[in-house]
């Protein structure tokens, strides 16, 4: 049942391609254009929303995280992501101009739930983003967007991030369409790369002996730090999420910008830092501000661990490490730019000999408050 991996998590992470692709499948008609039947709000009510709000936990928490960067590019809606278990005890703004997206992959965990059912007391609009049909909080949602990522058995999530993200981005693309501007991007050149994305994480996946190795190599380390800019952010705080969750090792990402704010000080010769570097083609010259705190950290004596895109040279005089991923457009990376992570936290937990699937205290759906 394993299909010939050691563990579900290695399996999972090797369907990733799958699970993106089968997200995307179904979205478009024969013109180009997005058709999501299962949203069941209707369309005019979407053109009246003013502000979006993500509830999730954990891993989707942060797939909502991404999400805030692309529907804010591409609907100019503004999007706010709340941990699900904060947003019923913030006095949320919320009325019914405000579409509240949860995101589960279970469709069980019990703060996401609560948060939707406050939402829908409140008189919003609410939309679920879920992995497991017939699952809960698709129940009590006014509509639902299932990500078609198959059952994840594996404790940590993996290919559901990837299905979740895959689903935002197709959500802020029809939530565009709707309203008749897109204000960044064309929404078929962005689907039209969405759709090439199974064969470059397929690509990349295939490149991942260093990245095992490093991990193996690196199995008695302390403490791992992450930096990611843009919606690299997200995809740092993910990668620290994985190696906390599977190998128990102290784990933090920071906004590469924090950098000088604070983070810097943890600096100290020998000190593994995973920096998830935008693509050259980033606007406002985040790369070459990323690839200055790479510098910067190296200069201090930090283990630079560089996931760039192929051909980014740049990188290159900094890095103890380069891995390299497929290039894509900025906005699409974190896609390909967490596979690394994933595969990282997976064997260094593997050598040190702890169960992948089944990590110490922790349960795949939580289903208390
Ligand atoms: C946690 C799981 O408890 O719940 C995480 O360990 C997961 O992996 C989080 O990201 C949210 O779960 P769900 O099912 O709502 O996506």
């Amino acid at each position: 049942e394993k299909g010939g991996y050691a563990t579900f998590m290695e399996k999972e992470i090797h369907e990733q391609p799958h699970a993106v692709a089968d997200t995307l499948l179904g979205r478009t008609d024969d013109a180009g254009r997005l058709v999501l039947d299962e949203v069941r709000i209707p369309e005019e009510r979407l053109r009246q929303v003013e502000r979006i709000t993500i509830v999730a936990c954990g891993t989707a928490a942060y797939a909502g995280m991404v999400a805030k960067y692309a529907i804010e590019h591409w609907t100019r809606i503004p999007v706010e992501v709340a941990l699900a278990h904060e947003f019923r005890y913030c006095d949320p703004i919320v009325d019914e101009n405000t579409l509240v997206v949860s995101i589960s992959q279970s469709g069980e965990t019990m703060d996401t739930l609560m948060a939707v059912k406050h939402a829908a007391e409140l008189g919003a609009m609410t939309l679920s983003i879920c992995n497991t049909h017939g699952s809960t909080i698709p129940r009590e949602s006014d509509a639902v967007l299932y990500t078609h990522a198959g059952p994840e058995i594996a404790v940590a999530s993996t290919k559901a991030f990837l299905a979740q993200i895959t689903a935002c981005y197709v959500l802020g693309l029809y939530l565009a369409q709707l309203r008749g501007e897109t204000y960044a991007d064309d929404a078929r050149a962005v689907m039209a790369e969405l759709h090439e994305m199974p064969a470059k994480i397929e690509d990349l996946l295939g490149r991942m002996g260093r990245v095992q190795e490093m991990a193996e190599f690196m199995s008695d380390s302390r403490a791992v730090l992450f930096l990611g800019r843009h919606v690299g952010y997200p995809v740092a705080l993910e990668g620290a999420l994985k190696l906390k969750e599977l190998a128990y090792i102290h784990a933090e990402g920071f906004a590469a910008g924090e950098l000088k704010h604070g983070p810097i000080a943890l600096i100290e010769p020998g000190q593994p830092v995973f920096v998830v570097v935008p693509s050259p083609e980033t606007p406002h010259e985040l790369h070459k501000k990323v690839v200055s705190n790479i510098q910067e950290i190296r200069a201090r004596g930090a283990r630079t661990l560089v996931i760039a895109h192929d051909g980014d040279e740049d990188v290159e005089p900094f890095a103890s490490e380069v891995i390299r991923i497929p290039h894509c457009s900025p906005m699409l990376a974190p896609l390909l730019a967490v596979v690394p992570l994933q595969v990282f936290a997976l064997h260094l937990a593997s050598a040190k000999g702890l169960d992948v699937d089944q990590p110490r205290n922790l349960a795949k759906s939580v289903t208390v408050e």
